[in-house]
């Protein structure tokens, strides 16, 4: 055997024995006649010591020794002198005194220490990911990602889900990003797309009677790119038969129970809370609420009308909305650093930012517009106390939620309110249709095999689709059965119950004008398959790159993905996407036409 145990498994129950052990040079410390040294593995770093008293040759090669050289050592495991215990290190208690060194490999000069890589810039951690993955903190973090797969695929497999793999070279599903597209060399001018989910193959695997299906899949989606968004990103995909939404929902909340247990150590209380769309826009302006803090949005259009002041009144005139936050304990701001907050909400898309300080009575540019009772109502109804900062935008809907849901975030986050812990909820209630103002048309809020609630399937099927093609018809108040789960702040998952029957389907895309015929190229097969006794069905897919970082506690998904890509999706490891040869692009019949640049 190469090595006895891992670096980090040698604790107090092994002093006194003869080991041999691997790692990297970790850290190193010259203290005249000692040699310390962190040797490092993936189960953790130990101390070990070269003395001239144990072995001279090993002290004598000691010294050439590099950070991240390669080495096996073999010695003896010593409990450490009183007072040089390190309580901090799971190992901190013994030292290893070396009896024999041999340096397995050696290592360049480092771009950046191993130790300080959080540090680093990111382009060069991703360049290097070999190195910034030795980091202990990453390797639990993919440590942490494993296990939550394995538990995930043990608690599915417990309730008797399939695990299903389906094509990666295949058509374009529905979810209605950009497609990332790959030529067919057998079928010139013809070009797969890679999946943005299973979504249509697991339905079909429901007609095929599989009944419940997971897989743990990657997605790919060409769209911009943030913290929590890669081109390439993995689903916890499911889907079950003659199942409801509550049937989805129970499976989902018994494994983050699960996992939440097994990996944090966390109780979670189910059910988690069910909270409409309609409701969360309203409290929180968006529809993945950080339930983890208050400051919540308050409707202000009925104060702002007994005023006089004019952005508000043209606002309301216009069909527009007035909404505020309490900027807790920030009546303190300067002129100039409202200013700032301004600017801020100006750059999420406000026109301004009106704000009255609760100050000694209220002190506002805009104070003047108002009967000092209606300042006090105000106050009142944002629960604003002294010392605090009333903030307020007017505009239309879309953007009021918009500006005020991110500088609740940007408060709850700069002033502390953020609780620790883990506030999940499930939003219902959608909205079916979203209308597109651009195209004049509805889309799909969720995508098009959403099932619309039971109580309006027929409503839409009594509906003549013509007349309802303004953004105001009735069809923007028909629900669909869908719902995303989100935990403090993201989205984690989203799904639905599907359409089954092939004549609400067809009223959808009706309804979503989509014609018959692009329906069929699309999604042919799955209306095909829907003709031949499609059970009920619905499912879920959960992002599993967002759970985990939430787990761990990152702030972006790319610290829980082992080679992720930049903003703008290239890998700066492997240098990809690159030029391919001529001959490569003669074989796909494809001819470039570049920019100039
Ligand atoms: P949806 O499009 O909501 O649903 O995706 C499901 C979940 O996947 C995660 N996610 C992403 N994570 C990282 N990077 C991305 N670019 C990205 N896009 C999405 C989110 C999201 O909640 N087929 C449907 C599911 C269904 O109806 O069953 C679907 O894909 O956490
Ligand atoms: P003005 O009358 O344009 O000088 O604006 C007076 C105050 O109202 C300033 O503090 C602006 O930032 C603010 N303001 C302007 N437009 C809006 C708006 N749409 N919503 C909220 N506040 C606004």
């Amino acid at each position: 055997m190469v090595r006895d145990k891992g670096c980090g498994e040698i604790l107090e129950s092994e002093i006194g024995k003869d080991l041999s052990l691997c790692g990297w040079v970790f850290r190193r410390r010259d203290h005249g006649g000692l040699i310390f040294i962190d040797l490092r593995d993936r189960s953790g770093v130990l101390q070990i010591v070269f003395s001239p008293d144990v072995s001279g040759a090993a002290h004598e090669h000691a010294h050439d020794l590099r950070s991240e050289y390669v080495i096996s050592v073999s010695g003896e495991i010593r409990k450490r002198p009183q007072g040089t215990e390190n309580p901090a290190m799971a190992t901190g208690m013994v030292e290893m005194y070396v009896k024999r060194l041999d340096v397995l490999n050696e290592s360049a000069p480092l771009p950046f220490m191993v130790e300080d890589a959080a540090d680093a810039s990111e382009p060069l951690r991703l360049k290097h990911r070999y190195l910034d993955l030795r980091r202990p903190e990453m390797q639990q973090n993919i440590i942490t990602r494993h296990r939550t797969t394995k538990l995930i695929r043990d608690y599915l497999d417990e309730k008797g889900f399939l695990e299903i793999e389906t094509p990666m070279l295949t058509k374009s599903t529905p979810e209605g990003a950009r497609d990332y597209l790959v030529p067919s060399r057998l079928n010139p001018g013809h070009f797969y797309a890679l999946p943005q989910s299973p979504q249509i193959f697991k339905q079909i695997l429901m007609v095929a009677g599989l009944e419940k299906y997971f897989q743990v899949v990657k997605c790919f989606r060409d769209e911009d790119l943030r913290a929590d968004r890669q081109p390439e990103f993995t689903q916890v995909d499911m889907e079950m038969s003659f199942a409801d939404t509550a049937d989805v929902i129970n499976i989902v909340e018994g494994m983050m129970q699960k996992l939440f247990r097994e990996i944090l150590g966390v109780d979670l209380a189910l059910p988690f809370p069910t909270l409409g769309f309609h409701e969360s826009m309203e409290r929180f302006g968006n529809d993945k609420p950080d339930l983890r803090f208050g400051l919540e949005l308050k409707e202000m259009a009925d104060l702002a009308e007994k005023g006089t002041f004019k952005v508000f009144l043209d606002a309301r005139k216009s069909g527009g909305r007035v909404k505020a936050i309490n900027g807790k304990g920030m009546a303190g701001l300067s002129r100039k650093e409202i200013e700032m907050l301004t600017e801020e909400a100006i750059s999420f898309g406000a026109k301004g930012l009106a704000w009255i300080k609760v100050k000694n009575g209220f002190e506002s540019p805009i104070a003047k517009f108002f009967p000092e009772e209606i300042l006090r109502q105000m106050a009142q109804r944002l629960e604003a106390e002294e010392g605090d900062l009333m903030l307020f935008v007017a505009d239309s809907e879309k953007v009021v939620h918009d500006v005020l849901s991110r500088m609740r975030l940007e408060f709850g986050r700069k002033l502390n309110l953020i609780q620790p812990g883990y506030k999940f909820a499930w939003i219902t209630g959608f909205p079916l249709l979203e209308w597109n103002d651009e195209e004049g048309r509805f889309e799909a809020m969720h995508h098009p095999f959403t099932s619309p609630a039971d109580e309006n399937i027929e409503t839409l099927s009594s509906l003549n689709i013509s007349d309802l093609q303004t953004p105001a018809s009735d069809l923007s108040r028909i629900r669909a059965k869908a719902y995303d789960i989100v935990l403090n702040g993201y989205e984690i998952g989203g799904g639905s119950i599907r359409i089954h029957q092939r004549d609400v389907q067809k009223k959808m895309f009706e309804i979503l004008r989509i014609s018959e015929e692009e329906a069929q190229t699309k999604f042919g097969f799955l209306l095909d398959a829907l003709e031949y006794g499609a059970p009920p069905h619905g499912g879920i897919a959960l992002g599993l790159d967002r759970l985990v970082m939430i787990m761990v506690g990152a702030s972006s998904i790319r610290e829980v993905i082992a080679f992720p890509k930049t903003q703008k999706a290239y890998c700066l490891m492997s240098g990809s996407p690159s030029p391919v040869e001529q001959k490569q692009l003669r074989e796909l019949s494809i001819k470039l036409n570049l920019p100039e640049v």
